[in-house]
């Protein structure tokens, strides 16, 4: 267990019985914060997922049980359903059960269906926020979300539609926006995404870039613009995950001197 030193005093019981859903940042065990620490040292039971590093479930305590609820090797993913059903399983044995999410929690992570099934089934739940890939993959490539010249808003937003096509999003009203645009989970979409968003009036040389395992040894930038993406990414074999920005803060990371990250 980490000795959390003063900070210590700042954590809240993990209290047998309840849930905590917890946010473990974008891969780099360092950008855990001190309460998911806290969590890991006194989880009975991890449920965790597939985006959640295996240098950050290596620091759960010793004994408590590990179970996998994400998406591997083309296997179908565990039901949302099943997972919920689970966490309050678990809770109802009066484990401490902790429910380790890659990011945050509450961002494009399902943590608010799992929340709100938790309140529904009257197990006391705590929220643990992380950093979300889509922020924190920004800021580790080099990629400032907002700068005083550039932007005053961004837009988070998730590339993957389910059930929907991408017919069904309306583009035009986010391109007219001129507000730079993540994307999570965009690149089995990419083509239609960047198809449509130059037909709602975006210019083909508006500058694109790919954070792929942001904040992970293995982090690799693509900067690329919105006509020429599709091919360069391609070409260099970017997958996910990765986070895809759109706009005017991709120029800032050369400006601040980050090597060229250009195919
Ligand atoms: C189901 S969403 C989960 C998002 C998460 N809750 C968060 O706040 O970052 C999964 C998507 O998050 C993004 N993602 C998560 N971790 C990432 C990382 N280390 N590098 C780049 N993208 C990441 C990718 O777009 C991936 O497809």
């Amino acid at each position: 267990m980490i000795d959390l030193g003063p900070l210590g005093r700042h954590m809240p019981t993990f209290e047998p019985g309840s849930v905590w859903l917890v946010g473990a940042g974008p891969g780099d065990p360092g950008l855990l914060t001190a309460r998911a620490i806290h969590a890991l040292g006194t989880a009975d039971v991890l449920v965790y997922d597939a985006l959640v590093s295996p240098a950050i479930l290596e620091l759960v305590r010793q004994g408590a049980e590990l179970e996998y609820a994400g998406k591997r090797g083309g296997k179908p993913s565990a039901k949302q359903r099943d997972i919920i059903d689970r966490l309050i399983e678990l809770a109802r044995q009066g484990k401490r059960v902790l429910r380790l999410k890659g990011g945050d929690p509450f961002v494009f992570g399902r943590g608010g269906e799992e929340a709100l099934a938790l309140h529904a089934a009257g197990v006391p739940f705590h929220v643990v926020p992380g950093i979300t890939s889509g922020l924190g993959g920004l800021a580790a490539a080099g990629i400032p979300a907002t700068t005083r010249d550039t932007n005053q808003a961004i837009i988070l937003m998730t590339g993957h539609y389910a059930m929907q096509g991408p017919e069904a999003i309306d583009w035009a009203a986010f391109a007219r926006t001129g507000v730079p645009l993540v994307l999570y989970m965009a690149m089995n979409n990419l083509a239609p995404i960047t198809e449509e968003l130059m037909r709602a009036g975006m210019a083909a040389d508006t500058p694109v870039a790919f954070v792929n395992k942001a904040t992970t040894a293995e982090q690799r930038v693509l900067v690329s613009t919105l006509g020429a993406a599709v091919a360069d990414v391609e070409k260099a074999g970017i997958e996910a995950p990765a986070i895809t920005v759109i706009g005017s803060i991709v120029p800032v990371r050369a400006a601040l001197g980050y090597p060229d990250a250009s195919v």
